[in-house]
This record gives structure tokens, C-alpha cells and sequence, in this order.
């Protein structure tokens, strides 16, 4: 793998495929000084006896994001998957090697699982609201599950308010929060969703093409979201849109065949790729 870490003092040119920001603040260069929230060590993840992740290394930095980029069935769902033991979900399957969020062994004796994914909230491609319930118990949803004692209803209703305005949703919905959560487009159904995982405060949340059903406007929404998220919690997402990596990432991985290609600062993997392959990839070569 290589590791690219310098990039021209001021350098934001992005090749061809790339456009600019949609958003007004300026990118945050990842700093070696940014501590990581997330470190996969010499990681495998199987299917039977077909391995989909194949022996990779990487460290995301807290409160950044974290791209993860390559072509369809490279791999980088089921690398997610491996980052709140989601993968071991699925029938047959198998983890090697080593992850660490905030310092804890999620693979070591003894971590529960169920803890892991209270502290790695996930969203998924397609916005999966509850259809039977409202926008206001949607985002409850999660609290009822990963609560240790119950909220008081005032606390419950801030907690609700707050999860709201995180996700950028509150200004449009906070008129009709008993509405089913069927009433609301595409975009807001995902912003919902973001909602229901940040409502029970994880620490990382990992994000699977959250903008891969949505019209473009929605998408931009959800960038800008994603691109403050940062503030508060650190972010890993999966996107086979490059530009959209390139708009809200700090660090970028390229995934091929399973493995990690390239990892780097996303300014200096889009403008000075050490590797050909990602090179190739980026320039709209191939995938
Ligand atoms: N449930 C599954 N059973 C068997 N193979 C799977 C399953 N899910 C994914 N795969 C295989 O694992 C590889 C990686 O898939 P995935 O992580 O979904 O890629 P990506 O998200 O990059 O499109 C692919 O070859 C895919 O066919
Ligand atoms: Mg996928």
C-alpha cells in the first residue's frame, strides 16, 4: 500500500472528474497530529472461503471523515460492515485481524458486539425509516433500544430535537413530528435516518452511499451534512461517486479487489496518486 502524505502547499486541484466544494468552508488538511478513532490492523473479512477485505491496515482520524472509494464489488460495504460487527451478521462469514474504535478491541474477549454498534451507528443506502411510525418515534427508535435507564419525557423530546438539528432536518419538520415518516421525500427520509443514529450519540457513524437513491439536491444536502458531521463525531463513508468523496472527505482509501490500494489525505489522493492503479481510477480509467 502506499501512502501518500504530501500535497502542494494550497493545492486543491482536482483532476478532471472532480468539481469543487459545494460548501462554503474551506477543507481541513488531516493533520498526522489528528488522533485516530478508528484503526483496522491486517483486516480480513470472508464470505465462506472467498475473502471480500484482504489484509487492510488503516487509521481514520477523530472527528474527520473518512472516504472509503472504489469500483462496484470491490469491497468497501463489507469493510464498513467489519467496523460495527455488522459482517458477522451474515450467514458463513468470517473476521480476521484487528479493529480498534477509541481504543477499544472490537474483535478482543469479552467486547459485545451489541455495545460496539450502540457507539458505530450505521446508515444504509436506502432510507429505512419505520413505515408504521412517526418521524418523532423513529428518531426515539434507537434511544428505546440502546437505553440503559429511561428518558424522562422532556429529556426524550430534547434528545429527539437535538438529533434533529444535527441531521438538518428539524426546520422542515418540527410542525408536523406525529406525521408518519412515509410523508417525507427521499432526502428527508435519509436525513431521518441520520437522525435516528445520531439520536443515541455514537462516536463514529459509518455511512454506506447514503446518497446513492436521492436526486441530486437531496444529495447535496446530505454532503453538506456529512461535511459538518465532522464537528461532532467521526465519519467513515462509503461512496462510489469520487467527486462526492473529494467534497466531504479529509482521507480517502481506494479499495480494489478487496484491498486497500492507496490511503491519503483526500486532496493528496486526488491530486498526486503514488499509485498507478489509483491513478487509473480517478482519471475515469477504468470502474
Ligand atoms: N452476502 C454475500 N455473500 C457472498 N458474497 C458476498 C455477499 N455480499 C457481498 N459479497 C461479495 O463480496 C465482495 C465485496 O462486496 P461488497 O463489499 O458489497 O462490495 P462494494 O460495496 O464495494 O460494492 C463482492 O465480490 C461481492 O459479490
Ligand atoms: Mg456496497
Amino acid at each position: 500500500m502506499q501512502q501518500s502524505t504530501e500535497v502542494a502547499p494550497g493545492a486543491r486541484v482536482i483532476p478532471n472528474v472532480v468539481a469543487p466544494r459545494p460548501v462554503a468552508a474551506p477543507a481541513r488538511e488531516a493533520s498526522t497530529a489528528d488522533k485516530p478513532a478508528v484503526i483496522a490492523s491486517d483486516l480480513w473479512a470472508y464470505f465462506g472461503d472467498t475473502a471480500a477485505v484482504k489484509d487492510v491496515s488503516f487509521a481514520a482520524p477523530a472527528q474527520a471523515v473518512t472516504a472509503i472509494i472504489g469500483p462496484s464489488g470491490c469491497g468497501k460495504s463489507t469493510l464498513l460492515r467489519c467496523l460495527n460487527r455488522m459482517h458477522e451478521t451474515a450467514p458463513n462469514t468470517r473476521v480476521e485481524g484487528k479493529v480498534e474504535i477509541l481504543g477499544t478491541s472490537i474483535y478482543g474477549e469479552g467486547t459485545s458486539a451489541t455495545v460496539v454498534r450502540r457507539h458505530v451507528g450505521m446508515v444504509f443506502q436506502r432510507p429505512t425509516p419505520f413505515p408504521t411510525m412517526s418521524i418523532r418515534n423513529n428518531v426515539a427508535a434507537g434511544l428505546r433500544v440502546a437505553a440503559e435507564r429511561p428518558q424522562s419525557r422532556a429529556g426524550l423530546q430534547d434528545t429527539i430535537e437535538e438529533a434533529l438539528k444535527r441531521a438538518g432536518l428539524w426546520e422542515e419538520v418540527k410542525d408536523r413530528l406525529d406525521d408518519s415518516a412515509m410523508a417525507l421525500s427521499g432526502g428527508q427520509q435519509q436525513r431521518l435516518c441520520i437522525a435516528r443514529a445520531l439520536a443515541i450519540r455514537p462516536r463514529v457513524i459509518l455511512l454506506d452511499e447514503p446518497t446513492a437513491s436521492l436526486d441530486p439536491l437531496s444529495t447535496q444536502k446530505i454532503e453538506e451534512l456529512v461535511y459538518h458531521l465532522r464537528e461532532t463525531v467521526t465519519v467513515v463513508i462509503v461512496t462510489h461517486n469520487m467527486q462526492q468523496a473529494a467534497r466531504v472527505s479529509d482521507r480517502t482509501a481506494f479499495l480494489l479487489v478487496g484491498e486497500l490500494v492507496e490511503f491519503a489525505a483526500t486532496n493528496a489522493l486526488f491530486t498526486a496518486p503514488k499509485d498507478p492503479r489509483t491513478e487509473a481510477y480517478i482519471t475515469g480509467r477504468f470502474g
